[in-house]
């Protein structure tokens, strides 16, 4: 049996402290990201550097000793590999070139995938190679929806609707759209586990704008096949989902794709989770990334709770989104000494 916390945990067990470790817990709230980040040239140029994405993945595991390191990386390099142009604004977040026709679908080049994510690769190698006995390594994708939504928006969105125009008005379009890009996810996600990737996160970041409908059908439905295809390939690896704003819709992704754990957004009621969720599969989660920037009393009283309520059964602790970058590293530490004590 595997002394690592995090794969514990996945396996069902229940813990006190809980493994934890924080979604974005590389990223510029630390002063030595920074450095890296502005020594690399552009945020592609970082994810794609091997050395440097194998530092940057470390810094937050020398500092708070985390039970997981994620792949320092990012859910756009699928949509890069498939030959789409993408890059990241400095304050504007990412920018690719729409996608809206039927030959843009015919472009994009699925055999040259891994090749071209070949340094992400490595990186998950030297990782696995590198990272303390008691820390697991974590690799990760965007979910199918989520990557189709940057893909088709050609970046961020309020309100998705050329992404809902095209699932409705062009359904033999998106659904092709989203066949590759499941497939796409399958192929890169099973080349990770090859490279020493023990557990494997989706974020489907969008899946909760979609109605009941859509949801299933886009959000768990490619979910369900991912699961299922990279479980009978590699029977031992787990399996996080991380349907954001998915809402009373946790509990049917949940059943549904089978997944060991499940990432729950801050708005999730924590008894319910509980109750309906925590029997079925590793809770992870779930407090607000703001108030981790807020710090003091109220994280205290927050982290508090949230031992108390999920600490019962199997959970990881982690935030319900991405740590923000204004966040100071003290209130870091002072999360995790509080989780520990
Ligand atoms: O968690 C980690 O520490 C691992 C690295 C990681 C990044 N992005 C690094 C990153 C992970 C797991 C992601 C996932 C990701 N990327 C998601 C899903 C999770 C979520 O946030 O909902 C999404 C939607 C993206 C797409 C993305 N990448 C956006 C919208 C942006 C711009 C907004 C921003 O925060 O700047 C990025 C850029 C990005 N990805 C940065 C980092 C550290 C910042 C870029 C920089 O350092 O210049």
């Amino acid at each position: 049996m595997t002394t690592k916390k995090l794969l514990r945990a996945l396996a069902g067990e229940t813990q006190s402290p809980p493994p934890v470790w924080l979604m974005r817990q590389a990223g510029r709230y630390l002063p030595e990201y920074r450095q890296i980040r502005a020594q690399a040239g552009t945020f592609l140029d970082l994810c794609y550097n091997p050395d440097l994405a194998v530092e940057v993945t470390h810094q937050p595991i020398r500092r708070y000793n985390f039970d997981a390191a994620i792949l320092f990386s990012d859910i756009l390099v699928v949509p890069h590999g498939l030959g789409r142009t993408v890059s990241f604004k400095e304050g504007e977040g990412p920018v690719l070139t729409p996608i809206g026709l039927a030959t843009d679908l015919d472009g994009l080049d699925i055999q040259g995938l891994l090749t071209r994510l070949q340094p992400v690769l490595e990186t998950v190698k030297r990782l696995s190679q590198t990272l303390p006995s008691s820390c697991a390594l974590i690799g990760f994708a965007g979910a199918p929806w989520t990557v189709a939504t940057y893909m088709i928006e050609g970046g961020s969105s309020k309100d998705f609707a050329a992404s809902k125009r095209m699932m409705w008005n062009q359904p033999d379009l998106f659904a092709r759209l989203m066949e590759i890009l499941t497939d796409a996810t399958i192929a890169y996600l099973g080349a990770q586990v090859e490279a020493g990737a023990e557990v494997l996160q989706l974020f489907d970041s969008w899946s909760g704008i979609l109605p009941e409908e859509e949801f299933k059908r886009w959000s768990i439905s490619p979910m369900v096949k991912i699961v299922a295809e990279l479980k009978a390939k590699y029977p031992a690896i787990k399996i996080v989902g991380f349907p954001k704003g998915a809402g009373l819709m946790y509990r049917n992704y949940v059943i549904d794709t089978k997944v060991d754990g499940i990432s729950l957004d801050w708005t999730v009621p924590l008894e319910w989770a509980a109750e309906n969720l925590q029997p079925l599969a590793t809770l992870q989660g779930n407090l607000d990334p703001i108030l981790v920037a807020v710090g003091g009393e109220a994280l205290d009283q927050a982290v508090d709770r949230l031992l108390t309520v999920l600490g019962k059964g199997p959970f990881i602790a982690n935030l319900g989104h991405g740590i923000i970058p204004s966040t100071p590293p003290e209130n870091v530490d002072r999360l995790v000494k509080r989780i520990r004590r």
